[in-house]
């Protein structure tokens, strides 16, 4: 891996002059208004393969060359782009099988972009030629700082190449068609396989309903995504291995598995479109605030924003521009949580294709004295003023578990709550939970790389799945002192979707104190209570677990029905730790209450010590704080101490105003 150390916080964003080529007065503008708006870096030929590569093997760089020279000259670095994300017409005509076949075995037409064949010889020969030579061309410019590898990787294949590659696949995983048999539980609706060719890709034509083939369709297709981003890596690195790569991630994403993925990579970065001005703004920022947390843990580094939009974006129903502040609030809040750029889709808005109307820097006047051209220019003069962050990392004590290979089992999960079991929901509200309380909260998954011993308080919220004796962890983290935070529907399944044979959650009733026996599920206009020792009534929705056997200390009972008065939270020592166990789910203001008692048995510190009103959140990086107003209105912030803002450099004591999508960078003084 090459370490990835930026000099400077990075400002810019995708570039996409390969449209502007019969416009050169238009080029010649772009380098003085970068200037003018702060820009430092920009990420350079994203889907310029056609025009780098007009015929087969035929590579022109004369006009990238160019561009190039400018951007070096006016101190912009590069961040060079594998234009694997959109493959040219020529290529499609030639050789078919790039194109990707649908889950009903449909080979697509030419068109859009990533929707290619990954497993295709064809495209990964003619992908590792293009990058090849742009390595060559481009690998020891001094201009070029980072590998951009192709553009948001997404989606599966069902061609015949992928279906024999996945039979590959598993031959290598089980070596035989009994032990395949026996994991993939084929005794259920007579599936047995008798050969390796019976077995296709999973399709809502066919097989779609065995639960542990899935499992091994989605890991097969994020080890065809990896191997491939490996391979462009390698390609991009031939000639100086010194510079990184990185691939841009996104949010809400299913198809593969993130921390598999970032392996092949030296940096992560990701693209945030978050939909501000939706009706609440705190759910918004909380959700994103997770996606950094996740970015930012996927390497235990600090992370790149990628992509984010100057205004706002053209492809959701309703495309509101950003508020006022917001995009200052936004581009602060992802360095507060570990970036190290602001970068944005798009510089200059295109005069045709799907995104002409997408949110730019600059938009089609031209023009820098626009609302958003100096809202972006703000936030490159304020990362100039805040070098000092850029080495500060962020130090979490707390970790949530979100594992994709659990969000893969549970999905389609056919149990309680059919397909609905919400778990990146949970994890998010769990996580949520601790944000809003200024605590620091890192995102682990179930690798077996996956260390829990920095922590105090490990939160794994519905890990229906239990991979890589991942319980043996958990007990291990409570017995030498950890607190652990479980709920309902956790230790049920092995890594191959197989349940575990007696008491759940599996491997965990002692250090627990219970075994969970019965879930029921309860109908979208129900309700139950979870009553806690205290007397706070808290309200109980959708899931409600029934524990039996209950050694731990109950701080909560189920209010009505059957199981009233049996525990719903409860708490139990093992070791010199604390196991913690919520039943039911709760409304996220009940979660904050609870988690505002399993924090108080920790040594967890928030970011700030005096209490914030609701949507003011603080979070901590190094030794700066950042207090961020997500709340739509004016607010007072009490301090104790004296603090100087690091922007104005003022300092500020006592009280101060924080006005409607305001933010503060705070180090005490
Ligand atoms: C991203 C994509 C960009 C652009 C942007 C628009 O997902 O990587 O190329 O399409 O969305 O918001």
């Amino acid at each position: 891996m090459v370490k990835y150390e930026p000099e400077v916080f990075l400002h810019g964003g995708d570039y996409n002059p390969d449209q502007w080529l019969d416009y050169p007065e238009i080029l010649e503008k772009d380098i003085a208004l970068m200037q003018q708006a702060h820009v430092n870096a920009v990420s350079l030929g994203i889907f310029s393969w056609a025009l780098l590569e007009k015929e087969e093997g035929v590579y022109d760089f004369s006009w990238m060359d160019r561009i190039v020279e400018r951007l070096t000259e006016a101190g912009i670095g590069i961040i060079l782009a594998t234009p694997s994300g959109a493959r040219p017409a020529w290529l499609a005509q030639k050789y078919p099988e790039v194109l990707r076949c649908n889950e009903r075995f449909v080979r697509q037409h030419f068109g859009r972009r990533h929707n290619h064949c990954l497993t295709s010889p064809v495209y990964r020969e003619k992908v590792r030629a293009m990058d090849t030579a742009l390595a060559q061309h481009y690998g020891r410019h001094t201009g070029v700082k980072l590998w951009h590898i192709g553009n948001e990787f997404g989606g599966y294949c069902y061609c015949p190449l992928c279906a024999d590659a996945f039979r590959e696949f598993l031959k290598e995983k089980y070596g035989t068609l009994d032990a395949l048999n026996a994991r993939w539980w084929t005794g259920f609706w007579s599936q047995r396989y008798t050969a390796w060719a019976q077995i296709e890709p999973p399709s809502s034509e066919g097989q779609d309903s065995n639960p542990s083939m899935m499992l091994d369709w989605r890991r097969f297709e994020t080890e065809q995504c990896r191997s491939f981003i490996a391979m462009e890596r390698d390609a991009v690195q031939s000639v100086n291995p010194d510079i990184p790569v990185t691939i841009n991630l996104m949010e809400g994403f299913l198809d593969y598995d993130y921390f598999a993925l970032q392996e092949a990579v030296d940096v992560v970065s990701w693209d945030s479109y978050p939909e501000w001005g939706s009706g609440d703004d705190v759910a918004t920022a909380a959700s994103t605030a997770f996606y950094h947390d996740l970015m930012r843990s996927m390497k235990s580094q600090p992370f790149l924003l990628m992509e984010s939009t100057p205004s706002q974006v053209n492809w959701k129903p309703h495309n509101k521009l950003k508020r006022p502040g917001m995009h200052m609030l936004a581009s602060l809040q992802s360095v507060a949580h570990g970036s190290q750029s602001v970068l944005m889709f798009q510089w200059r808005k295109g005069r045709g294709g799907a995104e002409a109307f997408h949110g730019a820097v600059v938009s089609h006047d031209g023009r820098s004295d626009t609302r958003v051209f100096r809202d972006v220019e703000a936030v490159g003069e304020t990362l100039q003023k805040i070098p000092e962050i850029l080495s500060a990392t962020v130090k979490a004590r707390a970790c949530v578990i979100y594992d994709y290979e659990n969000r893969w089992a549970l999905e389609g999960v056919e149990a309680a709550q059919k397909g609905h079991m919400q778990y990146l929901e949970t994890v998010m509200s769990m996580h949520r939970a601790l944000w809003e309380k200024g605590v620091s909260v890192d995102v682990r998954d179930m690798r077996e790389e996956t260390d829990l011993s920095d922590y105090s308080l490990v939160v794994a919220p519905l890990l229906f799945m239990f991979r890589n004796g991942f319980e043996d962890k958990l007990r291990v983290f409570v017995e030498k002192g950890g607190t652990l935070l479980m709920t309902y529907f956790s230790g049920i399944v092995d890594g191959d979707r197989l349940t575990f044979l007696g008491d759940a959650p599996h491997g965990l009733t002692e250090v627990l104190g219970l075994r969970a026996e019965e879930i029921d599920a309860l109908y979208p206009q129900d309700q139950n209570t979870c009553v806690l020792s205290d007397g706070t009534c808290c309200t109980v929705r959708e899931l409600c677990e029934i524990p039996r056997d209950v050694t731990a200390q109950v701080i909560g009972r189920y209010g009505n029905d059957f199981y009233a008065g049996l525990p719903c939270l409860t708490v139990h020592s093992y070791g010199k730790g604390r196991a913690w166990y919520l039943g039911a789910k709760l409304s996220q203001t009940d979660l904050m209450r609870v988690m505002e008692r399993v924090c108080g048995e920790t040594d967890l510190a928030a970011a700030w010590n005096t209490p914030l009103p609701y949507g003011v959140i603080a979070s901590r990086r190094g030794d700066y704080v950042f207090l961020q107003n997500f709340s739509g209105r004016e607010q007072k912030i009490e301090c104790s101490g004296t603090f100087r803002d690091i922007v104005n450099g003022q300092c500020v004591t006592d009280t101060c105003m924080l006005p409607v999508n305001g933010i503060m960078i705070l180090k005490k003084a």
